[in-house]
């Protein structure tokens, strides 16, 4: 099925070449996301690919600058330290978050969710197999994924599709997602093959025994800069636990105006190559720094930002291994407090 829907892209094709020449995937994609976003995102895919400077929240985009993965690959081989880099980029930590929220309704005590980032699941061969190894025992309510199937940013996407096609197999619960900067609008219909429900500017209600929450995505903000916030907080009720999946935390500010309650991000990779201290030379983004990893807050919305399950330019980690996020909802006093708890299980 993946296979079939993703045949039709080439890597010398444009965005808007592959969608003239497939009627049936434009009407899909009208149908998904609406005419105005699509001629957005179409637009950005086919006059943007892969621009180094310019385009979306940043000045600069490291992924796009080829030289990037040259220059620390030399680095690598001369410091002699590319094994461990690599083998860093596998040992994956499980980090549990315990987030209160005052007006979470009873039925919700306990509610988990398994975030994964940023899985760039091509980067290296055995890396669906392992992360897949590694989710297989956890237990959980539901699974989230906040964007980056691909490695790079523009050119083939089946092995990246054929990645997730894998992690799906030891992932027992609904999924839902959103799409990163690597990834194109076309990706909709393969990852929607597999059964997981993307959330491009939009939101659904989950229930339990006559109560719900519910849970909102936007489209990439950073690149495509295709996120809208209206829409996809709309019909959400005021008094309702609403969480948000962004890709990248840059639109932060807006989403607490907005009055979600609960945003959990990736992007930054927590800066994938850090200093001891897990001190990071660059998150990659336009937001303040507090929101590059971890746990924050902005006034009444809590935040998480994911270091990412894989990586990007180059997939090796130092001082920031990646991670596998469980977040555990729970019913608390009258006011938002930002982590409870941020541990690893090593
Ligand atoms: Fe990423």
């Amino acid at each position: 099925m993946i296979a079939a829907a993703v045949m039709n892209t080439s890597m010398t094709m444009s965005t808007l070449s592959k969608l003239k020449e497939d009627p049936e995937l434009h009407d899909y994609l009208v149908l998904r996301v609406g005419k105005a976003h699509l001629r957005q995102r179409i637009g950005v895919e086919t006059e943007h690919v892969a621009d180094r400077f310019g385009q979306g929240r940043t000045l600069f985009h490291i992924e796009n600058w080829h030289a990037a993965a040259a220059i620390i690959n030399v680095a690598l081989k001369i410091t002699g330290l590319a094994a461990r880099g690599r083998a860093n980029a596998l040992d994956f930590q499980v980090r549990h978050n315990e987030w209160v929220l005052p007006h979470l309704p009873e039925v919700f005590e306990g509610f988990t969710l398994l975030q994964l980032s940023d899985l760039h699941l091509d980067s290296l061969a055995s890396f669906p197999d392992l992360l897949a190894e590694n989710i297989s025992n956890l237990e959980y309510d539901i699974c989230v994924l906040t964007g980056d199937y691909r490695f790079l940013t523009h050119g083939p996407q089946q092995n990246a599709m054929l990645g997730l096609e894998r992690l799906c197999r030891d992932i027992d619960r609904d999924i839902y997602a959103i799409l990163g900067n690597h990834d194109s609008i076309l990706m909709t219909k393969p990852i929607e093959s597999l059964g997981i429900r993307l959330l491009l500017n939009e939101n659904i209600q989950i229930e339990r025994e006559g109560d719900s929450l519910w849970l909102a995505g936007i489209d990439d903000p950073h690149y495509f800069s295709a996120d809208n916030l209206e829409k996809a907080y709309d019909g959400i009720p005021d008094e309702a636990v609403s969480l948000l999946l962004a890709h990248s935390p840059e639109i932060y500010r807006h989403a607490a105006y907005v009055g979600f309650d609960f945003m959990m991000c990736g992007h930054t990779h927590g800066g994938q190559i850090c200093l001891p201290g897990e001190i990071a030379l660059t998150y990659n983004s336009s937001a303040p720094r507090f929101t590059g990893a971890g746990v924050w807050s902005y006034d009444l919305m809590q935040g998480y930002t994911s270091v990412g399950a894989g990586s990007s330019v180059v997939p090796v980690r130092f001082n920031c291994p990646p991670e596998i996020t469980l977040h555990h909802l729970r019913r608390g006093g009258m006011q938002p407090s930002t982590a409870i708890v941020a541990k690893r299980d090593c």
